[in-house]
């Protein structure tokens, strides 16, 4: 093609023709290039055409497309990411360590499915790349935005920075794309490139990174995307999001589209017609690992019929309808130097060993821990043992077994402190309340009065899953837990007000200075306004994790009836302790840990504190609009038309919760077959009962959101 016109003779109808056609033509050779491996035009002549659109968008800066080739070199830096829900939660993927966990993963699908053995279930094997997932949004095939998974429910907005990406096309190449489209996939660093990367790093004096998954991580989080743009990051597609249209029929066709449409796919993706050829790819592509471009630690798969991954749907956390059949873990032999005691936020005492670094699965491990007093004596660990070291994934390193033969003769076992090292508290074992036995763990008395565990509860309320409030490290808070700045969380949202009024100013303590003070001050402010569920996790109760807490800010709409149900249900007889273990997802210890928690009058009074200063938000908004959202129902007798589990999803999926047995807080009653005394109950309660069909009718969603 050529360039007749001069630049300056361009006019703006001849400049937004002409950057439509080199944004069509770079796309096409990008694909040729990055997708099917086979460029047709040399380095030069591609410079060349990039070099002719970025000379027409800076005259014409107005006519920038947003699938313009220009971005792929990185847009101006920001200053931090922005936070953004996702429209369906990204979730993660159940383990399987041997054939028979997959074995027993498809018999699960059977039962579920009510499938015969003689029905066939066609599996899709892929690598488990061991990089990060990222979800990128198309408008009617524009990309528009690309998130990170973060913490499943929020990610943050890494558009630009995407946009430099191999593999992510800025538009889809197709005539009829969807209206909207979430392509989800993993992002990751090829072997050779990170090795490349930590080169360059070492001699800029840049940070060196432990493996190809944090280069990734590392490299997509950067906020210079022209950085990123550097970092040759890749993307393979393996899933979807939100779309506004079916894409097929089968996982494996829609692979196929997406192929079509300009993404990169794993080419050592595989079909396989039954669990047996699944465990065979699973063989071939371990024997495959070490050549392979990139770091892999298992194989995913996938049921590749999407009716069938419909109806099986997701629990919490993964869905139903895939497995990620890991590799077998990598160990190594090393030295233990010395037994330490951490003190964690709950006062645990958990024993860590101190290693001689070596290198595990290509990462450099100096730490193990040793679970417990119980786990350190039945493994009879001592300082000076020889060790096997293993770990597996993500995974902290575990210390598999002590390599007795090599014990030196003065070696002593390990006597475990009764008394908390950080506070010099009793530390004592609890008495498991039903079984009568010691607890495994040994916890610290000294509860607030505890350096360990004040500065962990603080560090626990500020961390990214709770408030999330930026610029405050351990390092920070120790120190201003250490001047009796910040004792509770209470103290936070008292820094700015009370500043420079008993001692010198923020801006003037070591490693502050005016403009970090102001953004600590902007940022816990920001945070005055917090979502009740993870208010509730920032409190660090024992047992109340993030999916717990947002269960309980689901049912308990706000904290004031939280409390007060939580206080009244100190005995056990009463309705509202029926409630509480009522809830799926409650159990025994969960509850005993919240009413212990409010019952403390300590605590009751952080939270009187903190309420004083916060608007907490609320509602729970749940992702699909229907009658059953925000309602909580009861199943008694069996459907026909569906397994409990998949009702059980249904509700979920549509925003309300499922209870085991019935009180005066439940919304529906759905009397299946055979219904036993709980649709008498729920008639003296006067509650709405329901047929299956009528059911059926109601479980729809209102409307699936396109926009938000
Ligand atoms: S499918 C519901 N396929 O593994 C999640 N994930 O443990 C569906 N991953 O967060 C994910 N390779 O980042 C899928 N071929 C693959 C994958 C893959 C790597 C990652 C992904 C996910 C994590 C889950």
């Amino acid at each position: 093609m050529s360039h007749g016109t001069s630049l300056e003779h361009l006019t703006l109808v001849q400049a937004k023709e002409e950057l439509a056609r080199l944004a069509d033509e770079l796309a096409h050779h990008d694909r040729l290039y990055y997708v099917e491996n086979s460029p047709v035009i040399s380095d030069g002549e591609y410079d060349a055409l990039s070099v002719r659109n970025g000379e027409i968008e800076e005259r014409f800066p107005e006519l920038v497309r947003p699938d313009s080739p220009s971005h792929r070199v990185g847009a101006p830096p920001a200053n931090s990411f922005l936070k953004v829900a996702h429209t369906q939660p990204m979730l993660s993927l159940d383990n399987a360590f041997d054939s028979d966990e997959v074995n027993d993963f498809i018999g699960r699908v059977r039962r579920f499915l009510r499938l015969c053995s003689e029905v066939n279930i066609d599996l899709v094997a892929e690598p488990k790349i061991d990089g990060l997932s990222a979800a990128l949004r198309y408008e009617h095939g524009i990309f528009t935005r690309g998130l990170t998974r973060g913490d499943g429910h929020e990610g943050e907005d890494v558009t630009a920075n995407l946009r430099t990406v191999l593999g992510v096309p800025l538009r889809l190449d197709t005539k009829s794309p969807p209206a909207v489209l979430e392509v989800r996939g993993e992002i990751f660093v090829r072997k050779d490139d990170f090795l490349k990367l930590n080169l360059r790093q070492e001699n800029t004096g840049g940070s060196v990174y432990a493996n190809p998954r944090n280069a990734a991580s590392g490299s997509l989080r950067q906020l210079d995307p022209s950085v990123t743009a550097n970092r040759r990051l890749n993307f393979y597609a393996h899933g979807w999001g939100e779309i506004s249209t079916q894409l097929g029929d089968t996982y494996s066709v829609i692979l196929d589209t997406f192929l079509g449409w300009g993404f990169s796919v794993n080419q050592v993706t595989k079909l396989c017609p039954s669990i047996e050829d699944a465990l065979c790819v699973y063989q071939e592509i371990e024997a495959q690992r070490s050549e392979l471009p990139y770091d892999i630690d298992g194989v995913v798969y996938k049921i590749n019929r999407i009716d069938w991954q419909d109806r099986l749907g997701a629990a919490t956390r993964s869905p139903r309808w895939a497995i990620a059949h890991k590799f077998p873990a990598e160990r190594a032999f090393t030295v233990l130097r010395r037994i330490i005691i951490q003190v964690g936020r709950t006062g645990a005492l958990t024993p860590v060993a101190e290693l001689s670094p070596v290198t595990v699965g290509g990462v450099v491990v100096q730490r193990a821990t040793l679970h417990n007093e119980d786990e350190l004596s039945r493994k009879d660990v001592r300082e000076g043992d020889t060790v096997i070291i293993q770990r597996a994934g993500d995974v902290i390193p575990q210390l598999v077994s002590v390599v007795i033969n090599k014990r030196l003769e003065e070696s002593k076992p390990f006597i475990f402190p009764e008394v908390c090292p950080e506070c010099g508290s009793g530390a004592y074992r609890e008495t498991d309340s039903r079984t009568g036995r010691l607890e495994a763990t040994r916890r610290c008395s000294g509860g607030l009065i505890c350096p360990a565990q004040a500065v962990e509860r603080l560090r626990h309320f500020v961390s990214r899953d709770a408030f999330d409030i930026k610029g405050l490290g351990e390092k920070q808070i120790l120190a201003f837990w250490n001047d009796g700045i910040i004792k509770s969380p209470a103290d936070l949202f008292n820094l700015e007000k009370n500043d420079g009024k008993t001692g010198p100013s923020l801006s003037l303590r070591e490693g502050w200075g005016e403009i970090s003070a102001e953004r600590l001050f902007s940022a816990i402010a920001q945070r005055r306004t917090i979502s009740f569920d993870r208010f509730i996790y920032a409190l660090g109760i024992r047992h109340i994790g993030r999916s717990t807490a947002r269960l309980l800010a689901r049912n308990y709409g706000g904290l004031d009836e939280l409390v007060n149900s939580l206080i009244m249900a100190r005995d056990v007889t009463s309705d509202s302790y029926r409630e509480l273990l009522s809830i799926d997802g409650i159990g025994e210890t969960a509850a005993s840990a919240l009413i212990e928690f409010v019952l403390e009058p300590k605590n009751r009074a952080v939270i009187d504190e903190l309420s004083f200063h916060l608007e907490i938000n609320e509602v729970f908004a749940p992702t699909v609009d229907s009658v059953i959202s925000g309602k909580i129902v009861v199943f008694t007798g069996s459907l026909e038309s569906m397994t409990r589990g998949e009702a059980k999803n249904r509700v979920e999926t549509l925003g309300g919760t499922v209870s085991s047995s019935i009180s005066s807080k439940t919304d529906y009653v759905v009397v299946g077959q055979k219904a036993g005394s709980k649709s008498r109950q729920a008639r003296d309660l006067g509650i709405t009962i329901l047929s299956e069909s009528q059911w059926l009718e109601m479980a729809q969603p209102l409307s699936t959101t396109t926009e938000r």
